[in-house]
């Protein structure tokens, strides 16, 4: 079922929630809703589950019009944080539980509710009750009621924060698993950029109620919109550089900094952010460097070794193959392939990068 928000704002008391937000989440896609702590994540899902009406704005599910339909009657499935699971009822009866809120005949569900218990791979802990399980398990439970009743869409609201770094990778890999087996239209909400980027098939940006960016995860780490949405993606995080425009075209100095960068010729600005990711960083030598600079920090972390560079009194960050020798006090020269260099507008952060379409129905005919 495809799902169109249009222009739906949501206001309380004095804070906009949501401002004109508008997508279309297509059948079978499973799109995340990232965006930092108050960004408006689960209001979003609020009004799409219909526990909110919108202040203005209309959501469609398929060629229904439900901003005005009642939440039981939109059927849907949810999966929070914290699993909400009945205590004192065994997984099997947490499973079956909506099935039987719908009057379906006790034998009927119990034979959807274990044929969901296998989908997500407890169907050995069925009579087991909810604190006798790992957090995993409780969240496998968890999705099996929401999706017992096979609902047309199913919400999931930071369903993997209560877990372990280990568990959380290995439960995203069994969301994504799921909802493509089941092949339900899904809506992920996190703050996490590189689960947001690994699991689903479209990444939805958020800040202050706003949709900044809505792209495929690729288009979204490759062709930021702004130096917010730069700034979002990526761990470590990317660098910002400021740059004054000098008397020789096609030169800029950086701020704090003597160094000269040429930038492309179709930048004119008198001022310019400049966006450098360190994986982006490598160790070149003198005549291909962009920047040079004195190593003041230096770590092993994982397959990479992450270095701190003083450039004057700017500090850049910069992830480089770790069997080139360099220690900390050494000179270094960085490189960096021009088409990896963003470009931002210091004034409202806009990318200034030309011929790039960020237009979100261009990104889905990518990979539709
Ligand atoms: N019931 C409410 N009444 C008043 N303000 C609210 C209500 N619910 C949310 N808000 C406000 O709306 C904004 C968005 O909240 P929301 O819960 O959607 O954020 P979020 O992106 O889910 O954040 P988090 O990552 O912390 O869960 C916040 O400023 C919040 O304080
Ligand atoms: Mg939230």
């Amino acid at each position: 079922m495809d799902v169109r928000i249009e222009n739906v704002t949501m206001e309380f008391q004095n804070t906009v929630a949501v401002n004109s937000l508008s997508t279309t989440i297509r059948n079978g896609e499973m799109v995340s809703l990232l965006g930092p702590s108050g960004c408006g994540k689960s209001t979003t899902l609020m009004l799409l589950a219909g526990l909110y009406k919108p202040t203005c704005g209309n959501i469609y599910f398929g060629e229904k019009n439900v901003t005005n339909i009642d939440a039981e009657k939109r059927e849907i499935g949810m999966v929070f944080q914290n699993y909400a699971l009945y205590p004192h009822l065994s997984v099997l009866k947490n499973i079956m539980f909506p099935l039987r809120m719908q009057k379906v005949p006790k034998r009927e569900a119990k034979d959807r509710a274990m044929e969901m218990a296998r989908l997500v791979q407890i169907g050995h802990l069925v009579d087991r009750k909810p604190g006798q399980l790992s957090g995993g398990q409780q969240q496998r439970v968890a999705i099996a009621r929401a999706l017992v009743k096979k609902p047309n869409l199913l919400l999931l609201d930071e369903p993997l924060s209560n877990l372990d770094a280990r568990l959380r990778l290995e439960m995203r890999e069994e969301i994504r698993r799921i909802q493509q087996e089941v092949g339900i239209t899904a809506i992920f909400v996190t703050h996490d950029q590189e689960e947001a980027l690994s699991i689903s098939d479209r990444v939805m940006l958020m800040k202050d109620g706003v949709l900044q960016q809505d792209s495929i995860p690729q288009e979204m780490y490759r062709k930021p919109i702004n130096s917010f949405a730069a700034a979002f993606i990526g761990n470590p995080p990317i660098n910002f550089l400021l740059a004054r425009k000098t008397e020789q075209a096609g030169n800029y100095e950086l701020v704090n900094s003597s160094q000269i960068i040429k930038l492309p010729g179709y930048l004119n600005q008198q001022k310019i952010q400049i966006g450098l990711r360190p994986e982006n960083l490598f160790l070149t030598d003198k005549d291909n460097a962009l920047l040079t600079g004195e190593v003041i920090h230096l770590e092993t972390i994982g397959r990479d070794t992450l270095i701190r560079v003083q450039i004057e009194d700017v500090t850049i960050r910069a992830l480089i193959d770790p069997s080139i020798p360099i220690n900390v006090g050494d000179q270094c020269h960085l490189g960096i392939e021009q088409d990896h260099v963003h470009y931002f507008d210091t004034e409202n952060g806009s990318n200034l990068e030309r011929g790039n379409s960020y237009d979100g129905q261009a990104n889905m005919e990518q990979y539709a």
